[in-house]
């Protein structure tokens, strides 16, 4: 618990504390991740299905993962964690939440200021003229969903071998270089720019909280703290000592 407490310290005593999220912050809202035994990856194979090239390859083999992954995103709803985050962030200690992720459970579970480093499902565009469409306007009944020019549509999902949204990354990038703490949950670490975040805020003098049940490729030297936890049984007990602190704080 000692750590719990030493965590909440140093959220209520941070002047702009931003949390970095990955995969793993979903797993407990029934989402597996991508790396570990059951992951998507462990399907699939990255490059075959997830890469820009593969798309433009076989769009509607491609497709048929999307799918896949869209119905699942929508079909789940957030977890303590995700409510945690938006609640930290009504409370004024949580200014931003970066996200590799593309479900949208930051935003269900209440945060306001989400910034999609790898896009969303929300979203999709024609892959050959760039038409923007809503998804909802996508029939997805046969695949690969087709624009009127003839191209094939995808959502805004950042695939393998492209680059981060640009506003996406400029913010990022800005809320890294602002932090004094960056609040590292459920991501191995493993795929740059996204890895690169913590080191940035780091080398700027934030401190890196890290909270994964496993190790991740952040390098130890660059995190003040790791709390080993799954991210709901974390933030279940993280909150319970930062409203206590935050009401004596008031009064
Ligand atoms: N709570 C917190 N962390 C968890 C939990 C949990 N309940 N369950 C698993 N984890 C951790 C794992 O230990 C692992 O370190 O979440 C991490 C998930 O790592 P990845 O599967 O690699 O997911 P992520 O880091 O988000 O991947 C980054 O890679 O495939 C691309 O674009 C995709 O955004 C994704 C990016």
């Amino acid at each position: 618990m000692d750590k719990y407490y030493r965590f909440a310290e140093l959220l209520l005593r941070s002047r702009y504390a931003v949390a970095l999220t990955g995969a793993g912050i979903s797993v407990e809202s029934g989402i597996p991740d991508f790396r570990s035994e059951h992951g998507l990856w462990a399907r699939y194979d990255p490059f075959e299905y997830g890469h820009i090239d593969s798309f433009r390859a076989d769009p509607g083999k491609v497709w048929n993962m999307l799918v896949e992954m869209k119905d699942l995103v929508e079909s789940v709803g957030p977890n303590e964690a995700h409510y945690a985050l938006g609640e930290l962030e009504r409370l004024g200690v949580l200014k931003a939440v970066i996200t590799q992720n593309v479900d949208g459970l930051h935003q269900k579970g209440g945060a306001f200021n989400v910034i999609e480093f790898h896009g969303s499902f929300r979203s999709m565009h024609c892959d050959h003229c760039g038409k923007p469409y809503a998804a909802r306007e996508v029939s997805l009944e046969r695949l690969p969903p087709l624009c009127a020019c003839g191209g094939p549509i995808r959502p805004d999902v950042v695939l393998f071998g492209e680059g981060i949204p640009d506003g996406a990354y400029s913010r990022a990038l800005d809320a890294a270089g602002r932090c004094d703490l960056m609040v590292v949950v459920g991501t191995s670490a493993s795929v740059a720019p996204a890895s690169e975040l913590p080191l940035i805020a780091g080398r700027r003098g934030a401190r890196i909280v890290e909270i994964n049940p496993e190790a991740s490729e952040l390098p130890r030297e660059a995190t003040e703290m790791h709390i080993v936890a799954r991210a709901g049984v974390a933030f279940r007990n993280i909150m319970k000592i930062v409203k206590s602190m935050h009401t004596e704080g008031k009064n």
